[in-house]
């Protein structure tokens, strides 16, 4: 590109993106308007010199090819998209994608989002003793769905636990939101006004309750049954509010899963579940993100950990001996449609589990037990309990 315009436009001005900036090149220097035009113009020769020239070149390519392989792979009948060569067509898109890709944070989340999570948590408490404490930690909270699904399903099945839940978000700002606990039942489309210091406080519930809700807005109870509601919340006009009892027990803290801190500030935790946060981050910060959080589990304890690279994920498991939990483990993976149906084509997709693959249990395992608990701590679960456990399916 750069040899394009030596020969075609060095009487022009041609402007392009890098590094976030606006670049021009005016009579053959390149020159970005942002430091001002006369102090930061580099000269030609120096361009053939500059790495990120070629970047920049391969990324140009990159797109086209990506915008081709997007098409290709939207036209392929589903069929094909499950056989062996779709699946290694669609790896090596989403490998593209992610390697390539500028990662975002978001706050969108669902009530209920995968309950195959909740469920496999009730079947893990199984064997706490009648009456015995639980100390989980929900990291990444974002706007509390996470956190009073799971608190409701562990009390519809466990009753009689005497849970201490910690929600851990790096925002402030969410966490105020998510800690009221009321939601607007409003859709998006009544929040036309974007001006939110203007906002009546009916519209502000409405706009962060559908903030960041992808795809095209999709509302946070979409997963939920009409009995569900019901049981969750206490419904008045356009709100929705958590049930009180639904509350109890919950600590909402902000606190950043990439620092070494957190222990301090969490303590031990018997249950860890890290959801659909690492994805949004580079691959070398998640990886140092996740090392640090199986660092808040107890010895025996679990760690819940979907939305995150697979490859990521899988190297810490290996390398630190954790345990997959195969209980659930296809209905976890494939439980969350939206990570699914964002395969391959955006970074937060999730490939489709493959059990041809000679590691595909560590692979596609969400959730993993780390170390081994102390011999006195396995209780047996009273039989009530367990059937209590199965109502909530
Ligand atoms: C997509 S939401 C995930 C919500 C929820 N876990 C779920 O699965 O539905 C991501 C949340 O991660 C939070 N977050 C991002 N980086 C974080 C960090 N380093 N520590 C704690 N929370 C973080 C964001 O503020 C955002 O609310």
């Amino acid at each position: 590109m750069i040899l394009l315009w030596h020969s075609n436009c060095s009487h022009k001005t041609t402007s392009s993106l890098y590094l976030g900036l606006e670049w021009e090149l005016k009579g053959g220097s390149l020159v970005c308007p942002q430091f001002g035009t006369s102090k930061r113009a580099i000269p030609f020769p120096v361009l053939s010199r500059l790495d990120w020239s070629k970047s920049m070149i391969l990324r140009r390519c990159l797109e086209a090819y990506l915008t081709q392989g997007s098409r290709i792979w939207r036209h392929l009948p589903a069929s094909w998209r499950l056989r062996s060569v779709g699946l290694v067509y669609g790896r090596h898109l989403h490998s593209l994608v992610c390697r390539y890709s500028r990662r975002t944070q978001s706050h969108g989340t669902y009530f209920l989002r995968n309950r195959s999570e909740p469920e496999l948590i009730c079947r893990l408490l199984k064997r706490k003793a009648l009456g015995a404490s639980l100390d989980i930690s929900v990291l990444a909270c974002s706007k509390g769905a996470e956190v009073y699904s799971m608190m409701w399903a562990i009390r519809t099945a466990r009753p009689d636990l005497r849970v201490s839940m910690r929600a851990v978000d790096i925002s402030q700002e969410i966490l105020d939101f998510a800690e009221e606990g009321v939601y607007s039942l409003k859709t998006f489309d009544c929040l036309k006004p974007f001006d939110r210091k203007s906002m009546t406080e009916e519209a502000k519930l409405a706009w962060n309750t559908c903030r960041d809700q992808p795809p095209q807005n999709m509302s946070i109870f979409q997963r939920m049954s009409e009995r569900e509601m019901e049981a969750i919340f206490d419904r008045k006009g356009n709100r929705a509010e958590v049930k009180s009892c639904l509350k109890a027990g919950i600590t909402w803290q902000l606190g950043d899963a990439t620092s070494p801190q957190l222990i301090h500030t969490l303590g031990p935790q018997e249950i860890v579940v890290a959801n659909r946060f690492l994805c949004h981050m580079e691959r070398s910060v998640a990886e140092s993100c996740l090392r640090n959080i199986s660092g808040l589990v107890k010895p025996g304890g679990y760690i819940f950990v979907s939305g995150v690279d697979l490859d990521v994920r899988t190297r810490i498991a290996r390398e630190k001996g954790w345990k997959p939990v195969t209980d659930l483990l296809g209905e976890t993976h494939d439980g969350d449609v939206s990570l699914r149906d964002g395969w391959p084509l955006e970074w937060w997709g999730l490939e489709p589990l493959c059990e041809d693959r000679s590691d595909w249990e560590i692979r596609y395992a969400s959730v993993f037990q780390i170390g081994e608990a102390p011999s006195s701590q396995c209780d047996t679960a009273p039989t009530q309990v367990l059937e209590s456990s199965r109502q909530v399916r």
